[in-house]
């Protein structure tokens, strides 16, 4: 077994560069140092175990990493910031950056976990070699957000029964998790009594893996679908913040084919970080003015905080019926992004199923599917092809 790491340190200030490189240098790592410009060329060069990437002026480092990631996945990167910036801590962690700390205050921080994230990489290295066989054809896991900048709309309802019937319908690895931190829902529309949920994620958030995922998570009863539930606890919710998130969202990815989130409304660090992790958003859309004009702010805020939707974002219809306000043929022309599928209002059928606390859906294949269930079941099946 090759036991040497090479590693690539990108920078172009001498003085740090100096200080990193001589105290991670051994006898079995060998550290390389090329500036910003560089990365390009020499990761097509020579793909590396690892990139530690200095921040500097010149070079655009989201840019360099995602490069890096693309050309070579099992890179190792970490990133060392100049100041603590949260846009670019979002950023570059988007881009792939597995570890992220700032200089000079973290910088001992660093140097003491490094032989740590050595171990752990050569460990996963080892056993990726060994295993590459089996992980041919099974890809990263795929995040899709439920989101509406109104309440009441749908997102819980719809989250909870697209994931079950993702889960009923396929041989797929599904987590539903519930964002809505301060008062829950999704424990309550599928009768789930825990005294666990996703804050208890927090003690092992640095070294988070999918046992412990597996651990605090439910098995949702019918489907067996795994769901992170809610602390329901505004105090708790407080102490969980945007980078928690992003650790739980990648486990999640690397562990599950699907990862099914119900977001609240409210903007904030925390729904910005799962909104910018997702490979897939559904806005969930009432076909009415008043929720139009939703739907333009936030487009509009999206903007400012620097959200890409364009690629990502499709428009779920809820509740569509005869006496709706605007008809769906209109609304292609009103919007910004493509439809989704619609769902039609369907009170008779679902109303029962939600009092009750029970979920929607029961064993794959069922016949007698309520109007809502049939029509997610159409739509969720359709990009399971
Ligand atoms: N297509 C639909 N037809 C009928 N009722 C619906 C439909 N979609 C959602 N509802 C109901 O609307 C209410 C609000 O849904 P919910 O999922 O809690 O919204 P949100 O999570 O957006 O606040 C619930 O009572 C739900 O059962
Ligand atoms: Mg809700």
């Amino acid at each position: 077994m090759n036991t040497n790491l090479d590693v690539l340190l990108v920078s172009d200030e001498e003085a740090i560069q100096n200080q990193i490189k001589n105290s991670i240098e051994s006898k079995h790592v060998q550290v390389s140092v090329i500036p910003p410009n560089d990365v390009i060329r020499e990761v097509n060069r020579t793909p590396r175990d690892m990139v530690i990437y200095l921040q500097s002026e010149t070079g655009n480092a989201v840019e360099n990493i995602q490069y890096i990631k693309s050309a070579s996945p099992s890179t190792f990167v970490i990133f060392i910031a100049q100041s603590a910036d949260f846009s670019l801590l979002r950023d570059v962690t988007r881009a792939g950056t597995e570890e992220f700390f700032v200089y000079p205050d973290e910088l001992s921080l660093f140097l003491s976990r490094f032989p740590t994230i050595q171990q752990t990489y050569m460990a996963k290295k080892e056993s990726d070699d060994q295993q590459s066989s089996h992980l041919l054809g099974r890809g990263r896991g795929h995040i899709i957000s439920f989101y509406s900048g109104n309440g009441g709309v749908g997102k819980t309802a719809l989250s909870a029964s697209f994931a079950q019937t993702l889960k009923l319908e396929s041989a797929s690895e599904v987590v539903l998790i519930d964002f809505n931190m301060q008062f829950g829902g999704m424990e309550k529309l599928l009768s789930i009594q825990s005294n666990r949920s996703i804050a208890d994620l927090l003690p092992v958030i640095s070294e988070l893996n999918e046992t412990h995922i597996r651990n605090v998570s439910q098995t949702e009863e019918f489907s067996k679908l795994e769901v992170l539930v809610s602390p329901c606890d505004a105090e708790v919710a407080e102490t969980l913040d945007d980078s928690f998130i992003a650790n739980v969202l990648r486990t999640c990815r690397r562990s599950f084919d699907f990862v099914i989130i119900d977001l609240p409304t409210d903007i904030n660090e925390k729904v910005v970080t799962a909104l910018e992790e997702s490979d897939r958003i559904y806005y969930i859309l009432l076909p009415e003015t008043p929720a139009l004009k939703t739907l333009k702010q936030f487009e509009e805020l999206s903007v400012r905080l620097g959200i890409e939707l364009t690629s990502r974002m499709e428009i779920l219809i809820n509740q569509t019926g005869k006496d709706n306000e605007i008809k769906k043929k209109d609304l292609k022309n009103l919007l910004h992004f493509p439809i989704a599928t619609s769902i039609r209002r369907d009170i008779k059928g679902l109303q029962p199923f939600v009092n009750k606390g029970v979920p929607v859906r029961r064993s794959s294949n069922e016949k007698k599917l309520i109007p809502f269930a049939k029509d997610l079941h159409k739509f969720a099946t359709s990009l399971l092809k």
